[in-house]
């Protein structure tokens, strides 16, 4: 069984979007900027949002956050988008989930220019990406896909079972471990007899937040198994309050694998250079724009 180290991987492709700010810097194109939009004070939406500003900071992104009270209107905080949308310093816009209950957060996705939608949740961008065309890649399926590309794991013929349906997570990992050659199965809260799905899986993408919710009598023996589950589960034992655990109950489930993600320390950092890969390449197609001006 080999570990996926998610931070080791992060860490190399962090450098080398470094190097590419340095080269776009040494020919006077603009530093790469993202802007995040914090709406309220929930923990791990803060704590979130903090990161993405270091992650800009170590490879030389600018990076602005905005931050707002939980009371803001709807109608403010799409003023408050459209703002960014038709501010040419700002290249890429993440707009922090989850919303308040009182603002769709729907209306806030398909408000956010679709050139600048880092986060690929638009419907311009889930679209290109079905078909397989250019566009921004949610970034948690899209640091999957760069973890997998790292360590050279054959997806080609193999069966990829997804656990999770979400938006953000399992329909477009569907998509792109389509582009990738597997079988796709997607198996979701309705689906009967799961086990017997997983049990068949090559790959294993478990995407559904129910702490360790996939065991070892659950997988084959040789699969690769990929956590993407971050769950802070109370623990008065621990100084923070809480642990993480992912959706892997990585004691029964590792031993069988050939390869799996931690958690933390696997899917979490590669979201995260996800996300710096899409704001670079919004730079990057801007340029491509501007040089056909
Ligand atoms: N909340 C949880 N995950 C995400 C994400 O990937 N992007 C945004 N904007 N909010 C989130």
């Amino acid at each position: 069984m080999e570990t996926l180290n998610g931070n080791a991987v992060a860490k190399v492709l962090k450098e080398s979007i470094k190097t590419e700010v340095l080269a776009l810097k040494s020919k006077g194109v603009k530093t790469p900027h993202l802007a995040a939009i914090l709406v309220g004070s929930v923990g791990a939406s803060m704590t979130y949002v903090a990161a993405k500003e270091k992650d800009c900071h170590e490879v030389g992104f600018d990076s602005t956050v905005l931050r707002f009270p939980e009371t803001i209107t709807e109608a403010e905080l799409l003023a408050e988008v459209e703002k960014i949308n038709n501010n040419s310093a700002i290249d890429g816009l993440i707009v922090q989930l989850p919303l308040p209950k009182h603002i769709n957060e729907k209306k806030v996705t398909e408000t956010i220019s679709w050139k600048k939608d880092v986060d690929g949740f638009h419907p311009m961008n889930v679209g290109l990406m079905f078909k397989g065309l250019p566009c921004f890649l949610p970034a948690t399926p899209y640091g999957i896909i760069k973890l997998l590309e790292h360590y050279k794991i054959e997806t080609t013929g193999k069966h990829c079972v997804i656990i999770g349906r979400s938006d953000i997570v399992g329909k477009p990992m569907s998509a792109l471990m389509l582009q990738k050659n597997c079988t796709v199965t997607v198996c979701h809260s309705k689906t009967k007899n799961l086990k017997e799905m997983t049990l068949q899986a090559d790959i294993v993408i478990a995407a559904l937040g129910i702490p360790e919710f996939l065991k070892g009598e659950m997988v084959k023996e040789g699969a690769v198994v990929i956590d993407v589950g971050i769950t802070r589960v109370d623990d008065a034992s621990n100084p923070k309050g809480f642990v993480l655990k992912g959706d892997v109950d990585f004691a029964s489930v590792s031993p069988k694998c050939s390869f799996i993600t931690p958690v933390p320390g696997g899917v979490g950092p590669m979201t995260r250079v996800g996300l710096l890969l899409n704001t670079l390449d919004a730079i990057k197609r801007n340029q491509d724009l501007r040089s056909k001006m």
